[in-house]
């Protein structure tokens, strides 16, 4: 982490937010929490949700060079010790001999414990691993482990896909699921947790071309958070140095974001060489090769890995969407998400509680809940609704008033901008549809009008 801070947003707004508006929750709350576990709320999980699906499409659905899967948390326990986990899995820890907190050795100024100035330990290697056992016996041959990350469900499943697929190279497998690490240092709201969703692709390359594949890789995830909104200004590479490359890595770049407590890590991307197929090929004894067709040689393939925690994204993703403007005495909160993130896409709001104003707006309701995430507000006044719905990032407000009932037409109202167009409600699905895609917000449809302040009622 570095000291720039992000001129945009401090974190206190996000949490603050984010608690209010019910995107996540401290877990567990009512018994005071659970350190570095948070629960995500009717937005959050939207959001949460959105983020996944948008990276699956775009990294799986839309590319015929990947295929998915989705491995078990608890693994055969050899996996670990193939993949270098149990041994290196590690973090040097000193303990104190007072009050026995323990703290990472290299992240300590003095040699005294922060807490309470005791004497410390000299440092021990601590694995990071959650174990547990299977079955009835709580013995050592019946310990597991929750895996820390899910890759090593794609490199155990590399002879199954490529069986079942017939994929040829360069071909990847991609994984979403939760990976589970009892990280000493936590913090910085859900950027590090103890427990946490991974996005994990495993590009599997002929050797000698691995290099190129990953800076393919660095341009495509870079894109990737570009094409959904996030600042370019707010992204940029890290190379790690030799000291600092993981066990399996024979070259590793972050991309980095400007989050609100300065620049830090929001997805890796490693190449990995054939570290991991060799290790298991080894530790299980059966073979994980590719057969070449064209040259009919046997080998090794080596893999690009581009690997993220859903948590830094969601972050990642509020804190650039967050804005605020002046609104008259007040201030206009806004989250500008895109439409594919934003966890509701259209708002129904009738412009009063009485009928039949309120039989049309639920019909109304009904039919675009069908296609998208719809949220229905008629309380107090259509100015307070409107913030309501940009503080939630709400992209369009479809509102119902007393002229509805006449001409059968209501008003859109854009999010940023905060135009407004009215226009038939037959046309209004499509006209969303449209919408939400990037059209402007002024192509209009078929008897759709611009709505303007003095044609207003
Ligand atoms: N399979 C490669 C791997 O696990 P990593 O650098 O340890 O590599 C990859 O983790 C990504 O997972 C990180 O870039 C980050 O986005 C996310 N991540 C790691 N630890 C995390 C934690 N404790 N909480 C949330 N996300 C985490």
């Amino acid at each position: 982490m570095t000291e720039e801070k992000s001129d945009k947003v401090d974190m206190e707004k996000i949490v603050s937010l984010s608690r209010r508006r019910g995107f996540i929750f401290p877990s567990s709350e009512i018994y005071g929490g659970l350190q570095s576990c948070w629960d995500y709320g009717p937005l959050g999980v939207e959001l949460k949700r959105n983020v996944k699906e948008a990276w699956w499409r775009a990294m799986v659905q839309e590319r015929d060079d990947m295929v998915g899967m989705d491995a078990s948390i608890m693994m055969h326990p050899k996996t670990w010790e193939a993949s270098g986990h149990l041994e290196g899995f590690t973090d040097p820890l000193v303990e104190c001999k007072n009050c026995h907190l323990r703290w990472k050795a290299d992240e300590l100024e003095g040699d005294k414990c922060p807490s309470c100035g005791g004497e410390l330990t000299e440092p021990r290697l601590f694995n990071m691993m959650f174990k547990t056992f299977m079955g009835p016996v709580e013995d050592d041959a019946s310990v597991v482990y929750l895996r820390p990350e899910t890759a090593q469900g794609m490199f155990v499943n590399f002879q199954n896909v490529l069986n079942t697929t017939r994929k040829r190279l360069p071909f990847g497998i991609a994984q979403i699921g939760k990976a589970f690490r009892n990280e000493i240092t936590t913090g910085n709201f859900i950027f590090r947790s103890r427990e946490f969703e991974m996005m994990e692709i495993e590009y599997f390359v002929k050797p000698g071309t691995d290099e190129e594949w990953f800076d393919y890789w660095l341009e495509e995830r870079l894109n990737w958070y570009i094409k959904l909104g996030i600042d370019k200004d707010h992204l940029r590479f890290r190379e790690h140095s030799k000291e600092e490359l993981s066990h399996y890595s024979r070259r590793t770049v972050d991309i980095n974001y400007l989050f609100p407590m300065g620049w830090a890590e929001l997805e890796g991307i490693a190449n990995r060489g054939d570290f991991d197929l060799s290790q298991h090929a080894k530790f299980s004894g059966k073979e994980l090769n590719y057969f070449d067709e064209e040259t009919k040689e046997h080998f090794v393939p080596c893999v690009v890995e581009p690997s993220v925690g859903v948590s830094r994204p969601v972050l990642a993703f509020l804190c650039d969407a967050y804005d605020e403007e002046p609104d008259k005495d007040e201030i206009r909160v806004v989250l500008r998400f895109h439409p594919d993130l934003a966890p509701m896409k259209v708002a129904v709001l009738p412009l009063s509680r009485r009928e039949p104003l309120v039989e049309m707006a639920k019909d109304v309701y009904a039919g675009l809940r069908k296609c998208w995430a719809v949220a229905y507000d008629d309380a107090q006044s259509i100015g307070r609704r409107y913030r309501r719905q940009d503080e939630i990032g709400t992209p369009f407000c479809v509102t119902v008033d007393f002229q509805s009932l006449e001409d059968n037409q209501v008003t859109i109202r854009e999010r940023d901008s905060m135009n407004q167009i009215r226009l038939p409600v037959e046309e209004l699905q499509e006209t969303l549809t449209a919408k939400l895609a990037g059209e402007d917000l002024f192509v209009l449809p078929p008897g759709g009008t611009v709505w303007l302040e003095e044609t207003k009622k």
